[in-house]
Order: C-alpha cells, then structure tokens, then sequence
C-alpha cells in the first residue's frame, strides 16, 4: 500500500510517497528560502502564494521519482496544524481534492507528532534501518517549537516540556541575525562555529531549574546583544572573525541545555532511547555532543538523517499510515488547527 503524504505547515512545500507504511520512495521539498531570506523571517502572505504555485509540480515531481501514478495511492496524509494556517490550508485542501477525485481515505496529521516520529523512516540506502524502541524521549526542535514529549507508541504521547518563550530555532535565526548573517540562520552559526573554541565568549545556560523540562531561549539572545554592545561591536565590525567566536558560544550554550534537558527527560521517564527531530536536530554540534554522551552513559540515540529533521512530508505520510490503521481516519470538513495540542 502506498501513502502520498502533504507538508505545507511553515514555509515548505513537500510531497512523499511511501511503501509499507515506512520505506520513502520520494520526498520532495520546495524551500521558499529565497523569498522570505530577504526579509529576514517568514513573511505568512508569501508563504501562502508560493505554497499555491508548488503543490502540484511537488506533488507530480514526488509521484514520478517514486515511480508511481496517482492512481497506485491507496491514502493521502496532509498536515493539520501547527503552524501557519494560511499554509497549512493550500496543503491540506489540496489533499481534500485529491482524496475526493480519488475515494482515498484523508487523513489530517500533527506536524509535531510526526517530528517525533521521524526515526522510523526507511530509505533504499539502508539509512534508519535500527529505530528507537517505544517508550522513547523526542526532542522536538524547530523554529517554532521546543518540545519534550514522551512517546508511548506511534499515535501516543505526553507532553513533558516545552519553550515558554522563544522556539531554540527561534534563537539561532535572531542570534544570527545580530551578527548579519542571513535567515534561516542557525545552519550559518552552525558552520561557523566549526573548530572555533566554544568556551572563548561564554554565555549563561538557560536551565530555568534542575530538573525542570521547560525551556527558554529569549535571554540568551538578549545575552548576545548585550555582549555586542559592552565591547562596542558594531554593524561594520561584524568580519568573520569577530562572530565566530560569540556564535559558537551561543551555540555552545543553547546545545548545552538541550542536552541536560534529554538526560533529565531521560531519568524521569526511566527510558534510554532518545530522538531529535526539527530542523535545529540537524545541528551538528548537537548531534555529535548527544551522540558522544550516549556512548559514555549507555542510552540509545537516534537522529534521522537531517533531511528527514527539517519539515518534510515523508514524517507526515508515515505517520498518516500508522493512524490509518489504528483507524484514525479524517473527514472532508478538516480544518488547519494552529495550536500542537487540538
Ligand atoms: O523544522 P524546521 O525545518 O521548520 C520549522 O520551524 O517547523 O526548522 C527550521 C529551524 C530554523 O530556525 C533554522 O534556523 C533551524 O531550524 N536550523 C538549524 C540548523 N538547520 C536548521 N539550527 C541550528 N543548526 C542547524 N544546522
Ligand atoms: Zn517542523
């Protein structure tokens, strides 16, 4: 049985379709990067315009790397929220159409929970072949949400923590935007911050608590800012020099607590399998620090290839398919819903 699965949640267009509930024959994604880098941040008109003009040549593009013809679709997954309802509407009613057309089962997916399941994807490759035994902690990072959840099944979770302020992703784009480099930011500080000695500018941790599995990300940008204007750093003094160092701090610091975070989630759950997820999950200097401390404590962690962390619809139709067979089905009268918990 193939599942066609629809994104369309933020500023991405993205089609997949995948084999046997979890093996990704295609996965599409049309970054609206270039559109919204010019303004700083994603501007919702525009997102929504260009999510109009992508979904069908995403769409086709996604069924002719697959092989396959619409009419091979046995179910059709589309996001239902969070995010951006402008957005998620194009996605989500283009998939009602299709469903209609077709007599296919529709089935309306929560872009976070299908974050948190994105470890289970299989490609050709081999790539995800060992998957996180259930019950698992999931770091969901992304430029919109910060969230810990306990995952008891495919289709069941609890909610442990999330960003009372700013998302972690939130942070990395205003930080990088202080020190004038482009939007989406956090994969610049991420480069940067290659081989650059984190402990030169040392910013505080954000750990509200011991123990406490909420975040926030809000001082730590203030933070940033501060430190620029204490040493009289200003826009023309901004070489890359002079940044690497404050952004691999920053890095350093907002890492740190993701870290201490999981651990925590970890033992108070009594689990020792850990999944990150969202876009921030394809930071390489947090993969590399989670992947280092599991070897020296002994927990399992996974981290899906960066592709399938930031929004894509392959999460999406994989978890449409695991609903669908637990009887999840939506109908016609779907609505976006922008809060993660309806
Ligand atoms: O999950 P995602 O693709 O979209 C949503 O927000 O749902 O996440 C995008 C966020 C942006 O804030 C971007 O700056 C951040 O993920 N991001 C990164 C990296 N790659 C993307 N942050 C830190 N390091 C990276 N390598
Ligand atoms: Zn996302």
């Amino acid at each position: 049985m193939l599942t066609l699965g629809i994104e369309s949640s933020c500023d991405d267009t993205s089609c997949a379709v995948l084999k046997d509930k979890d093996e990704v024959l295609s996965c599409v994604v049309s970054s609206q990067d270039d559109i919204h880098s010019l303004y700083g941040g994603i501007v919702p008109e525009l997102a929504s315009r260009r999510h109009i003009e992508m979904v069908v040549p995403v769409v086709e593009e996604a069924l002719k790397r697959a092989g396959v013809g619409i009419t091979d679709i046995g179910a059709i997954a589309a996001t239902r929220g969070p995010g951006l309802v402008g957005s998620i509407l194009i996605g989500l009613n283009f998939a009602k159409a299709v469903a209609y057309a077709h007599k296919l089962p529709l089935i309306g997916v929560n872009h976070l929970e299908a974050h948190a399941q994105a470890a289970f994807l299989k490609d050709k490759d081999g790539a995800g072949a060992t998957t996180p035994e259930f019950p698992f902690i999931a770091l969901i990072v992304s430029g919109g949400h910060t969230s810990l959840l306990y995952v008891t099944d495919h289709t069941s979770y609890e909610l442990l923590g999330q960003s009372r302020d700013d998302a972690a992703g939130e942070a990395f784009d205003k930080v990088a935007k202080l020190l004038g480099l482009g939007y989406p930011g956090g994969v610049a500080i991420d480069r940067l911050s290659k081989g650059v000695d984190p402990g030169l500018v040392e910013f505080k941790r954000p750990i509200i608590s011991k123990g406490n599995l909420e975040f926030s990300f809000s001082g730590i940008k203030t933070a940033v800012l501060t430190y620029l204007k204490k040493n009289n750093i200003e826009k023309e003094d901004l070489s890359e020099d002079v940044i690497a160092p404050i952004a691999s701090g920053f890095q350093e610091a907002a890492v740190d607590v993701l870290v201490k975070k999981c651990v925590w989630a970890m033992e108070a759950k009594y689990t020792d399998n850990l999944v990150i997820s969202g876009g921030v999950a394809c930071n390489s200097r947090l993969r590399e620090k989670l992947s280092l401390l599991s070897e020296k404590e002994g927990f399992k962690f996974f981290a899906p290839p960066p592709r399938y962390c930031s929004d894509n619809a392959a999460m999406i139709a994989f978890l449409g398919g695991q609903m669908l067979s637990a009887g999840d089905e939506s109908g016609l009268d779907l609505n976006a819903t922008p809060d993660f918990l309806s």
